[in-house]
């Protein structure tokens, strides 16, 4: 079996396929771990800011019921593998707030505790986050984790190899196409290459590599292949990694207002390191231009600077040590899509976690592996990757679509931006973070014209100049 894709989703179905008796190729286009899953807040946790009361009323206190208990074993699985496989990861417990400012909202941050409450989940209404301010109220789930999730997939990697697994990395898959008989090829960006990760050296072939079943864990499935990129949209967020003058708060934290900020601890920087995420748009709505953006008309070097100092109004920030702006895809439902994909019977997807890819990532690594080896768990049906959605996603789907088409057709009027490869979309810079980044669909491009995330595979052709250059800067 092939995975394409060595993230937090691609290893761990690949760890699980494998230590069930397939065997497993990973093709990762950069190193492990280095695409969102590298950016994440990496808070491990059943509590996704509000959703519970929310997916009772749209989808059933059953199908609630499911992702609650698909999130919980996918959150229990990544805590057991720590203790198995010895990964030195900052495994740390702490207890995750979502709270409010607006007493508005009080009701409901009641209505997500008894929801969830009902589901089995450790929820609690709190009047304080554990933060040096005070919130209006907090719905708390004790006992959840954070750690560092590039040392986590390295160590999982090594398991994975060691186990007989191969993991090609710096190997990008540019084509997946089911054949007749229903075994699939992939096609490679580089003719005959070697693995050059932990540990492999195995030829991938002349450009193919042929596989019996294949699960694409790219963030996004790559190019067209099943249509998601029509049917999510690529939500990004502002990150920074700061030190206190102090100890950070030990609790991991989300602001449920419509500013939504977000901290956990940062253990590796010692007692006051503290990461903080926030300030978060669609990739490509706030370009860097004169008009500013179209996302509160400030552009995303203002937007990472807005971070900075929402951290320094809260926080004794004594230093900022790294900065990114990274993304995630949404589903209009809140569910994401995992198994079978549409119109495929050999090619697997797991995509849409709506920044809260590690339980729901581990959790479709169980569903595919339980997939591929005939097992029924029990939870497939509300993430059935083959559904459109209930009325109200559907008209979603419509207007978000609509964007797109808008997109497409006035960014290529009277705009020298260089194209998007994937489908023509025109690019916008992003000076916070150096890249060209599409609205369309969320490909992100570095200044060079390399592809840094899909569903695009193929470079610029013309990569242009970044704005800043554009207008006289630096
Ligand atoms: C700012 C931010 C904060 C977040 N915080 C949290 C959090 O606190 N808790 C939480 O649960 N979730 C969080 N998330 C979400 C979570 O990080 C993601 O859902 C998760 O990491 C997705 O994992 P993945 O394996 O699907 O994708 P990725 O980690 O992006 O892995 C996909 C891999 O596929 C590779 N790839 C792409 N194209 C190709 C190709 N053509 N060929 C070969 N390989 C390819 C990429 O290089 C990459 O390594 C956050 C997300 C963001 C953006
Ligand atoms: S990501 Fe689809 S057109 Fe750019």
């Amino acid at each position: 079996m092939a995975v394409v894709g060595g993230g937090w989703v691609g290893l761990h179905a690949a760890f699980l396929a494998q230590r069930g008796g397939v065997r497993v190729a990973v093709f990762e286009a950069a190193d492990v771990g280095s695409g969102t899953t590298g950016f994440s807040t990496a808070k491990l946790t059943t509590q996704h800011g509000l959703i519970y009361a929310d997916l009772v009323d749209r989808h059933g206190a059953e199908a609630a019921a499911q992702y609650a208990e698909a999130n919980t074993a996918g959150v229990e699985l990544v805590v057991r593998l720590v203790g198995e496989l010895g990964i030195d990861c900052d495994l740390t417990t702490a207890s995750a707030y979502a709270y409010t400012l607006d007493p508005a909202r009080r009701l409901d941050l009641e209505r997500e505790v008894e929801a969830a409450q009902h589901l089995g989940l450790p929820a609690t209404l709190e009047d304080s986050a554990g933060l040096p301010f005070d919130v209006e109220a907090a719905v708390c789930f004790a006992g959840q984790y954070h750690l560092d999730p590039v040392r986590y997939l390295d160590g999982l990697a090594r398991a994975l190899v060691g186990a007989g697994g191969a993991i090609y990395e710096h190997t990008r898959i540019t084509g997946i196409e089911e054949l007749r008989d229903q075994t699939v090829t992939l096609t490679t960006e580089h003719g005959s290459e070697h693995g050059t990760g932990h540990g492999t050296d195995h030829e991938t072939g002349q450009g193919t590599v042929r596989a019996n079943q294949v699960i694409v864990a790219t963030l996004l499935p790559i190019g067209t292949l099943g249509g998601y990129f029509a049917k999510t949209r690529p939500v990004g967020a502002y990150g920074a990694a700061v030190r206190l003058r102090g100890p950070a708060p030990a609790p991991m934290t989300i602001q449920v207002d419509p500013s939504s900020w977000s901290t956990r601890p940062w253990p590796a920087a010692g007692p006051g390191g503290l990461l903080v995420i926030g300030n978060g748009h669609e990739v490509g709505s706030n370009p860097s231009g004169a008009a500013g953006g179209t996302n509160g008309g400030a552009d995303s070097g203002d937007r990472q600077a807005q971070l900075d100092e929402w951290a320094r109004s809260r926080f004794e920030v004594e230093s900022v040590e790294h900065r990114w702006f990274a993304h995630d895809y949404a589903t209009p439902d809140q569910i994401p899509y995992v198994g079978l994909s549409s119109a495929h019977r050999s090619v697997m997807v797991a995509t849409g976690f709506r920044k809260w890819g590690l339980s729901n990532g581990a959790a479709a690594a169980i569903m595919l592996s339980d997939l591929l080896a005939g097992r029924d768990h029990g939870w497939a049906e509300p993430f059935d990757a083959t559904r459109i959605g209930d009325a109200h996603a559907v008209s979603k789907l419509i207007t978000d679509n609509m964007k797109v088409g808008k997109e497409f057709l006035t960014g290529r009027i009277g705009n020298d931006n260089p194209t998007c490869t994937h489908l023509g979309c025109p690019l916008h810079w992003n000076n916070a973070d150096s890249s060209w980044d599409c609205n369309c669909h969320g490909s992100r491009f570095t200044a060079d014209g390399a592809v840094l995330t899909g569903p695009a595979v193929k470079p610029l052709e013309t990569p242009g100049q970044p704005y800043a250059k554009q207008a006289g800067g630096d």
